[in-house]
């Protein structure tokens, strides 16, 4: 997959996108990362990328000329259709589920925004979806931008160790997943669950999913409301609210 990242700054990229899965992943040839400094596109010896706002008001706002011609660069040669992504607070708000149909496309594009925004024309004129991180603002769109890169990364085929890991993932079903242990079997009087140790598939496999019910029943009972359970998870649920209840 090629993602192109539009930003007034690139370096911020440096990090979060040169190490561990990120890079292995760019190293094998699986994610092909271009970041464009958007200034490239402005005309003006000051390279102006900013302005002030019609209808005043404070902050300054994003020019739509070298926004607007730096995503029709980027997009040349590209397949139609290629989502252009805009980071933005006003968008819809991202998930599992976005991260796994975005790795999908051969092609992304991502317009961070900085300052008070980015004239809307080029919303009007050029964005495909508007996406945010969450309910709060941010000083830029780099860090969503990265965030949503590190999540829809792990879902393209061979970045992960074992093939189709991200689908057990907490929120790969709608639910959250149990607890993990590793060696040594008892840590300051704390012992590794039973069933863990004894090597029995079927129960092992039951025990986690009970064990993710109650972690999304106790942290995020919001989720449990949309999830698809079976009868018997929906029996398991009502356990553990017995047990609360209690
Ligand atoms: N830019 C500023 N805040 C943001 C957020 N919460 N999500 C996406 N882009 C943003």
């Amino acid at each position: 997959m090629r993602i192109d990242v539009l930003t007034l700054f690139p370096q911020m990229f440096d990090g979060p996108m040169t190490e561990s899965m990120l890079w292995k992943a760019r190293d094998r040839g699986l994610l092909d990362l271009h970041l464009h400094d958007i200034r490239q596109w402005t005309t003006d010896k000051h390279r102006t990328a900013d302005d002030i706002p019609y209808g005043g008001g404070g902050g300054m706002i994003m020019k739509p000329e070298p926004v607007a011609s730096s995503i029709e660069a980027v997009l040349e040669g590209a397949p139609p259709g290629t989502p252009v992504l805009l980071m933005t607070p006003q968008g819809r708000v991202f998930s599992h589920q976005i991260a796994k149909e975005l790795a999908g496309y051969e092609r992304l594009v991502f317009l961070c925004g900085r300052y008070e925004g980015i004239d809307d024309r080029v919303r009007q004129l050029l964005i495909t979806d508007e996406l945010s991180i969450g309910d709060y603002v941010l000083t830029g769109g780099e860090l969503p931008a990265m965030v949503m890169i590190d999540a829809l990364v792990r879902h393209i085929p061979g970045v992960l160790g074992a093939e189709g890991a991200a689908d057990a993932d907490s929120h790969a079903d709608g639910i959250l997943e149990g607890p993990h242990f590793t060696r040594p079997v008892e840590f300051r009087g704390l012992r590794v669950p039973q069933v863990l140790q004894d090597g029995d598939h079927g129960k092992i496999k039951r025990w986690r999913r009970q064990e993710g019910l109650r972690r999304t029943w106790q942290n995020r009972p919001d989720l449990l409301m949309k999830a698809p359970l079976t009868e018997e998870e929906q029996y398991l649920l009502a356990t553990f609210v017995d047990e609360i209840d209690r």
